[in-house]
């Protein structure tokens, strides 16, 4: 059913300082489009079926930029490293499992399923560098009827043997055989993944522009995490005068090759000046960015500058799959910086993280993430009857309370692109 009504408590962005609220109003899905918000319904969709949320909260779906499925396994454990000893430690031992097509089965069914019952539905999903593990992964995705972007990883450098890439011809070669079977999916579709420069090798990049320009294809990797390995790049990359540079010269870096980036904690003032020019989005991950000591990101500063951006849970350097604890983390991690070490940015507010959430993260999808009219139609209806209290809460508190209580199990029905997902009756 493409064509119906949500009657509820309507909550969305326009701007990054604009939340608007329709309480007791409709939004009306049109052929899996939003076809706009009313106080009163228009006699033109009276003949839609109405689903009835009255008192419910009806927000668009929320957007995960930025998230390693492989590592779901490991969430919550072993984060007392920062990023180059935690991958080695950690993250590699774990991702090398997904050579057996097996245990890959079993770990990206309950990362499908989770993906799926939570309040998530778009996401940036990294897989491994197995080209049949990940196909398996797109498989559940497209079952689990999220609409993913997700990327067979490349490294073919500095990696343990376990889990590097024989060679650039053999990972780009992989990565085009992966590329022509994830043709047939529906709602996901493959990214370029280069894991980041560290772990890729100059003819790797190169051949990944070749494929970025032959099937225009988007990219994620990750930028400017932390001090040591932003070194690191500099030792790896001569000429280079800050990390971006090591992507934007093969192309991988915005304008006809859309690119996410990860973190971006550390980013100075040139690379904060080509990633506004290029268009490419920030995927702010502030759990992680505090589980592995990574820092702060000036996201206000981002968005003041009109560079984009949205947020990521970074599974498993976070630990949560919620973009609810995302955004109440992204606040968090906005004061804190402010109060520390930065008071020239001022704090995110609740409207920012909320447009991060959903419209920011959502435009890197095209027109999702909002119910302006013409936008894809995708809903969260949140049934916050079981957050108690006496006090008689404005829907704008409710949905603020939402952001630092929300869980999984307050979630009444999803919808993506139009599509059901679930639906309480
Ligand atoms: N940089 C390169 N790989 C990774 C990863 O798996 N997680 C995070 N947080 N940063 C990375
Ligand atoms: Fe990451």
């Amino acid at each position: 059913m493409r064509n119906y009504v949500i009657k509820g408590n309507i909550c969305y962005s326009r701007t990054r300082k604009e939340l608007c609220i329709v309480e007791n109003g409709y939004v009306v899905c049109r052929d899996g489009k939003s076809a706009g918000v009313y106080e009163l319904l228009p006699e033109s969709y009276e003949a839609f079926p109405c689903y009835n949320y009255e008192n419910k909260i009806v927000i668009p779906g929320l957007v995960d930029l930025h998230v390693h499925a492989p590592q779901y396994p490991f969430r919550g454990l072993g984060m007392d490293q920062e990023l180059i000893d935690w991958l080695n430690t950690h993250t590699f031992v774990e991702e090398a499992k997904y050579a057996d097509l097996d245990y890959a089965g079993r770990a990206y069914d309950i990362f499908a399923e989770d993906l799926r019952n939570s309040a998530t539905t778009r996401a940036c999903v990294f897989g491994t560098i197995h080209a049949d593990a990940t196909l398996l992964l797109m498989e559940k995705l497209e079952n689990a009827g999220i609409t993913a972007y997700v990327g067979k990883v490349n490294m073919d450098r500095n990696s343990p043997k376990c889990l590097c890439e024989e060679s650039a011809e053999r990972s780009a070669g992989d990565t085009q055989r992966w590329l022509h079977d994830s043709r047939n999916f529906k709602h996901v579709m493959p990214i370029l993944t280069p894991r980041f420069t560290p772990s890729c090798t100059d003819e790797l990049l190169e051949k990944l522009s070749e494929l970025q320009k032959r099937y225009h294809l988007p990219v994620q990797s990750h930028l400017s995490e932390n001090l040591g390995e932003i070194a690191w790049v500099k030792e790896l990359c001569p000429g280079t005068e800050f990390y971006g540079e090591s992507y934007d010269r093969y192309g991988l870096f915005g304008n006809s090759c859309p690119a996410v980036m990860a973190h971006c904690v550390h980013s100075g003032e040139a690379e904060m000046d080509l990633m506004k020019r290029r268009g490419v989005f920030v995927a702010h991950c502030p759990e992680s960015n505090a589980n592995l000591v990574s820092g702060a990101a000036p996201v206000k500063l981002y968005l003041e500058r009109g560079i984009r951006a949205g947020l990521g849970t970074d599974i498993a350097a976070g630990s949560s799959l919620s973009i609810f604890k995302a955004m109440a983390a992204a606040v968090q991690c906005s004061k804190l910086r402010w109060r520390l070490y930065d008071q020239s940015v001022a704090p995110l507010t609740v409207e920012e993280v909320f447009y991060l959430a959903t419209k920011g993260g959502g435009e890197f999808f095209g027109k999702a993430g909002s119910f302006e009219e013409g936008y894809e139609f995708d809903a969260v209806v949140m049934d916050d009857s079981s957050i108690r209290s006496p006090r008689e809460l404005r829907v704008r508190e409710r949905l603020e309370r939402l952001i630092y209580l929300a869980e999984d199990r307050h979630i009444a029905a999803k919808f993506i692109g139009g599509r059901e997902i679930f639906r309480e009756r």
